[in-house]
């Protein structure tokens, strides 16, 4: 892996909507701790496009290109599923990090072959990363987790449910379902505390709006459950890269 030396040099490997709209805002907004030199797609206009629009002065089709003329710290790979094996396995290869979007790859095999290049760290696990995240983001870490991966209805070489209970370093306990197979797609995060029941639900992105919590009977204080509400966090919502880039999720 590179020594940390900044800025930070990152190749983006795949010119489309998530590059767009966030990884090169997040980069970006690194300020001078980052410095994007190249932007690689198969498709070479959008390369050039996504390349002209921050002034980035790398544009290639190949990622082995990337890493051969760039000497890129970091490869950003948002390509498609089909094509991160082979992007990760060039970054990892030529001593870079490799930083993949979700799905990391469309295989137990092909994550093998990535995992075979690590030394240190590695990439993004797939479907429901998000609400993982925010669970351990609330929670802290996990401590032990058993799960169950099937592939049930759907032509994959990976699963299309999975069920896992995970024991938190904290001491809570949860259970997390992940299915691309339910007809009405949400995304719900339920907490239970002694004292009330927190309650998410959304579909691809969320604010304050969505939560709602219901007192345990013997809490009565009003005064304390009014207290319950989220904060409206307006600075860290205004100041979110990707929400300017995309312009949406109107604002709150
Ligand atoms: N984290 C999130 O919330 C989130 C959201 C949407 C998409 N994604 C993930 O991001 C990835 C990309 O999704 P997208 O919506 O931006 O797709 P997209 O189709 O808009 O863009 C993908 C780009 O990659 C290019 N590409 C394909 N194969 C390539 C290769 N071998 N080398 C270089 N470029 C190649 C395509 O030409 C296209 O421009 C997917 O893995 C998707 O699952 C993540």
């Amino acid at each position: 892996m590179p020594d940390l030396s900044f800025p930070i040099r990152v190749g983006i490997v795949g010119a489309g909507a998530i590059a767009r709209t966030s990884h090169l805002p997040a980069l970006l907004a690194r300020g001078d701790a980052v410095k994007v030199v190249a932007v690689c797609d198969l498709d070479p206009g959008r390369a050039k496009e996504l390349a002209d629009a921050y002034d980035i002065p790398g544009r290639y089709t190949e990622s082995t290109d990337v890493v051969a003329r760039e000497n890129p710290d970091l490869i950003a790979v948002a390509t498609p599923p089909v094509a991160h094996r082979e992007a990760v396995i060039t970054a990892l290869g030529a001593g870079a990090w490799g930083w993949c979007e979700k799905p990391p790859t469309l295989s137990l095999a092909e994550y093998d072959e990535i995992t075979a290049y690590e030394k240190d760290g590695g990439p993004t696990v797939g479907h429901g990363i998000h609400q993982m995240d925010l669970l351990l983001n609330l929670l802290g870490d996990w401590h032990e987790v058993h799960a169950v991966a099937a592939t049930l209805g759907r032509r994959t070489e990976t699963e299309d449910v999975s069920f896992a209970i995970v024991r938190f370093a904290c001491g809570a306990i949860g259970s997390s379902v992940n299915s691309v197979m339910s007809p009405r797609e949400t995304s719900c995060l339920r907490f239970d505390f002694t004292d009330a029941t927190a309650e998410a639900e959304h579909l691809y992105g969320h604010d304050n709006s969505h939560w709602r919590w219901t007192p345990a009977p013997h809490v009565s204080d009003t005064g304390r459950i009014a207290g319950w509400a989220p904060d409206e966090n307006t600075t860290q919502l205004a100041f979110h890269p990707a929400r300017h880039a995309a312009g949406r999720h109107g604002s709150r």
